[in-house]
């Protein structure tokens, strides 16, 4: 049996709880790393949702318990991982998971919707890591964080520009967080959702290359949650400063639109 020592460790997930129609990735990582021994502090701002999910990892014998707080405010931000440190006794793991995007074109998207975005997608990453990295130094013993980011800040951002500029900024604050926290045993990492809309559940496991976006099937949200699994576990004990894409494929298609025919044209030619 492989450990992913992650057994007793304290763990925070900021934005736990499930919005049915949505992803559902706070819940997904949430599950998994109870299931993973670990026992968590689920935050979220909808009391009903933060109990909703603890209550959840409990009835499977998990142990969690329920934080609310408006994690875009930096006090609350703040007095929710001081709670979460006294409730679990340490914070060993931190998964931020909260985002989202508005819609307009890049010219027209007015004042309150850039900060709205910068703000749920960017600036509580920060708040959030600041706080939990203060208390991992005080603890001495190391640790791990993860946020959420998306394909969008690695890619273009079509009709969303400020979220794809939020996301590049989380995927720049887990570098400078890995390289300054590190001498503390401190890793932080992101992780890069392809389109998992509201899950992608009703795509059969074996279903690939079909459209014109994903190699793969589409990613679901217990694909992002792995991938969350994995860098807080002690696999992951050397790698920081990462962002691991997981999108079925989507970001690596290559721009020439190369297929059969045209290869049939080609081959045994000498072309650029
Ligand atoms: N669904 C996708 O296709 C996709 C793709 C790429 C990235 N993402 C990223 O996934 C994340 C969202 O995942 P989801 O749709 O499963 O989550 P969600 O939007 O359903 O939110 C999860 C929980 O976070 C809570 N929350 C929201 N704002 C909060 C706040 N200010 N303070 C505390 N809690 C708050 C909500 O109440 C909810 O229970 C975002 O970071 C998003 O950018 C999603």
């Amino acid at each position: 049996m492989i450990d992913l020592g992650l057994s007793g460790k304290g763990v925070l997930v900021s934005g736990a709880g499930h919005i049915p129609e949505r992803a559902g990735h706070g819940r997904m990582c949430s599950l998994k790393l109870a299931e993973a021994g670990a026992r968590l502090a689920c935050v979220d701002i909808d009391a009903g949702r933060a109990r909703g999910i603890a209550q959840e990892i409990e009835a499977a014998g998990g142990e969690a318990l329920a934080v609310v707080a408006d994690m875009t405010d930096r006090r609350q931000a703040e007095r929710a991982v001081d709670e979460a440190a006294a409730g679990l006794g340490s914070i060993d793991v931190c998964v931020d998971i909260i985002g989202g995007a508005r819609w307009d074109r890049a010219e027209e998207f007015s004042q309150e919707d850039w900060d709205w975005t910068i703000q749920n997608n960017l600036s509580q990453v920060f708040y959030l890591f600041q706080a939990v990295g203060k208390q991992m130094v005080k603890q001495g013993t190391g640790g791990s964080m993860v946020a959420l980011a998306s394909v969008d800040g690695i890619n273009a951002a079509a009709m969303h520009a400020p979220y794809g500029a939020a996301k590049a900024g989380v995927i720049s604050l887990a570098k400078t967080f890995a390289q300054e926290l590190g001498r503390h045993g401190i890793r932080v990492n992101a992780v890069a959702p392809g389109n998992v809309g509201t899950g992608n559940e009703d795509w059969p496991d074996n279903q690939w290359a079909v459209n014109s976006v994903n190699p793969l099937a589409p990613p679901r949200s217990r694909d992002i949650a792995n991938a969350v699994l994995f860098l807080s576990s002690s696999m992951a004990e050397r790698v920081t400063g990462q962002t691991l894409i997981v999108d079925g494929g989507a970001v690596i298609r290559d721009l020439w639109g190369m297929h059969e025919e045209v290869v049939a044209r080609f081959r045994g030619g000498d072309y650029d």
